[in-house]
C-alpha cells in the first residue's frame, strides 16, 4: 500500500479444493482456491491487480458491479493466454480483441461507493464452463458513510457466495458440455435454460453449518450460480432486513420475510439470532428449490454475546431517478431465435454495438423476454422503475446492475452513464445463455 494505490497479484491456476466433505475436486480458481480471495477495495484508493494465468486456457477477467475503464473491464475478447499458448484463441483477430500473454494488469480506480462486488470470468464463449469450475470471487469496497453506520462488524458481516454445482462419484465437477461454442439447439437442447446443479455450495463448501453468537450478522448474498435462482429466507420465518442490494445501500432498510435473486444479483441482509436459545439451528432456505437444492446453509446459535450493532433508520442518500430523468428510450428484447439466445433477434457481434449513451445521462432501457433471463449492464447502474407497469418487487430497490427479467415481462430500468466512456457491454447472466450470444455492446459517448 502507498499513494499510488493498491497493488496485489492474484495467479488462476489449476488446484484440489474440498468442496464436498468426503472427496477433493479439482478447480480453476483465483489464487487456486474456490471461491477467489475476497478482495478487500476502499473507496477513493485505486487497486491495480496483476493477474497471471497458470490455466490451459485463455481467460479475461470481469469486475461485476465495477465502474471500470473498459480496458480493465474484462471484454470477452482481451485475453490473456498461458505461456506458449496454441492454437490462437478464436475471435483473436476480431475487434476488441488483445491479447496478453500470462499476465495483465487491471486497473481499478474503486470511485464507486460502498458494495458487495463479485469478479469472474468472462471469455468469449466459455465464460459458462470456466466459472463452473471455480473462476469467481468476491470484491468488498468500504467507504467512510458506511463505516459510520452501527452496522455488525468483523465475523458478524459475512460475504455469501452461493452456487449450483453437479459432481461425479469421484468428486470432479461435472460440466457436460466442454465446448458451449458448439451449442445448438439440436445438439444442447437439454441446456437451454442453462446448467444446473443438485449440490448447493456456499463460499465453495456443500450446504456448510455455520457457528453464531445470539446477535445481529451482517449476510451479504451473491448468486454466483450459471443459472439457478434463488428465493431465500430463514426456517425460522423470522425477517430479513434488507440493507443493500446489487451497488450498495439502499436508502433506508426494507423488512422482507424473503428476497429472490437470479444469477449475477447481490443482496445485503442483516439477520437477528438475539430471540434464539443457545443451540437453535436456523436454515437459510431456498423456497424455489426441491429437495436438497431447497437448503442453503444452516446456522448454529452457540453462544451469547453483547451486540453494540443496530438497524439505522436512515442507511444512504441515493437519489430516486424518474422517468423524466431519462434522455432517451430504448428497448432490448431478450429472445430464443435462429437457433440461439439473441438480443434484438441478433446474437452477439463483438464488432457491433446496439446503443451509444452520452456520458453523464440517464436513459430508460426497457428488457423484454421469452425467458428468465437476468439482465445485466456492465459499467452503468441503475434504478429499476417498472415491471409489466407494475412496481418492482420489494427488495429491488436502490442501484444495481442486475436485474430478474421473467417470463414475458417488461422491466424499465433507469441506467445512469457514469466514469468511463468506451466500449461496455449488457448480457443474459445466464452464463450458458451468455455463451449460446445473449449479448451485446454499447458505447458510452
Ligand atoms: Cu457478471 Cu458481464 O458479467
Ligand atoms: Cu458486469
Ligand atoms: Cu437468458
Amino acid at each position: 500500500s502507498n499513494s499510488a494505490g493498491e497493488h496485489i497479484v492474484i495467479t488462476q491456476r489449476v488446484a484440489e479444493a474440498r468442496l464436498l466433505p468426503d472427496r477433493t475436486t479439482t478447480i480453476w480458481g483465483y489464487d487456486g482456491i474456490f471461491p477467489g480471495p475476497t478482495i478487500r477495495a476502499r473507496r477513493g484508493r485505486p487497486l491495480t491487480v496483476t493477474m497471471r494465468n497458470e490455466l490451459p486456457v485463455p481467460t479475461s477477467t470481469h469486475l461485476h458491479g465495477g465502474v471500470t475503464p473498459a480496458d480493465s473491464d474484462g471484454f470477452p475478447m482481451d485475453l490473456t493466454t498461458p505461456a506458449g499458448y496454441s492454437p490462437a484463441p478464436p475471435h483473436q483477430h476480431g475487434a476488441g480483441a488483445r491479447v496478453h500473454e500470462v499476465s495483465r494488469d487491471y486497473r481499478y480506480p474503486i470511485g464507486q461507493r460502498a458494495a458487495t462486488l463479485w469478479y469472474h470470468d468472462h471469455r468469449m464463449d466459455f465464460t459458462a464452463p470456466q466459472v463452473w469450475r471455480g473462476l469467481a470471487g468476491m470484491m468488498i469496497i468500504s467507504d467512510d458513510e458506511e463505516d459510520a453506520l452501527p452496522l455488525p462488524r468483523g465475523d458478524r458481516d459475512l460475504p455469501l457466495l452461493i452456487c449450483d454445482r453437479a459432481f461425479e462419484a469421484d468428486g470432479s465437477l461435472r460440466y457436460p458440455m466442454r465446448d458451449m461454442s458448439m451449442a445448438s439447439p439440436g445438439a444442447g437442447g437439454e441446456f437451454l435454460s442453462g446448467l444446473f446443479g443438485d449440490v448447493i455450495l456456499v463460499n465453495g463448501v456443500a450446504w456448510p453449518r455455520h457457528e453464531v453468537a445470539n446477535v445481529r450478522y451482517r449476510l451479504r448474498l451473491v448468486n454466483a450460480s450459471n443459472a439457478r435462482r434463488y428465493r431465500l429466507g430463514l426456517s425460522s420465518g423470522a425477517e430479513l432486513v434488507q440493507i443493500g442490494t446489487d451497488d450498495g445501500l439502499l436508502a433506508a432498510p426494507v423488512t422482507l420475510p424473503e428476497v429472490v435473486l437470479s444469477p449475477g444479483e447481490r443482496c445485503d441482509v442483516l439477520v437477528d439470532f438475539s430471540a434464539y436459545p443457545i443451540g437453535t439451528e436456523v436454515t437459510l432456505r431456498n423456497g424455489f428449490g426441491a429437495g436438497p437444492a431447497g437448503e442453503i446453509m444452516r446456522f448454529v446459535v452457540t453462544r451469547k454475546a453483547k451486540d453494540d450493532s443496530r438497524v439505522p433508520a436512515r442507511l444512504s442518500r441515493v437519489p430516486v431517478l424518474t422517468r423524466a430523468d431519462a434522455a432517451r428510450v430504448r428497448q432490448f428484447d431478450f429472445r430464443f431465435g435462429g437457433g440461439r439466445w439473441q438480443i434484438n433477434n441478433r446474437p452477439y457481434d463483438p464488432a457491433g454495438s446496439l446503443a451509444a449513451p452520452r456520458l453523464g445521462t440517464v436513459e430508460l432501457w426497457r428488457f423484454t423476454s421469452d425467458f428468465h433471463h437476468p439482465v445485466h449492464v456492465h459499467l452503468g447502474h441503475f434504478q429499476v422503475l417498472s415491471r409489466s407497469g407494475r412496481s418492482p418487487e420489494p427488495w429491488e430497490g436502490g442501484w444495481k446492475d442486475t436485474v430478474d427479467v421473467r417470463p414475458y415481462e417488461a422491466v424499465e430500468v433507469l441506467v445512469r452513464f457514469a466514469g468511463h466512456r468506451g466500449r461496455y457491454m449488457l448480457h443474459c447472466h445466464n452464463l450458458e445463455h451468455e455463451d449460446m450470444a445473449m449479448m451485446a455492446n454499447f458505447d458510452v459517448v
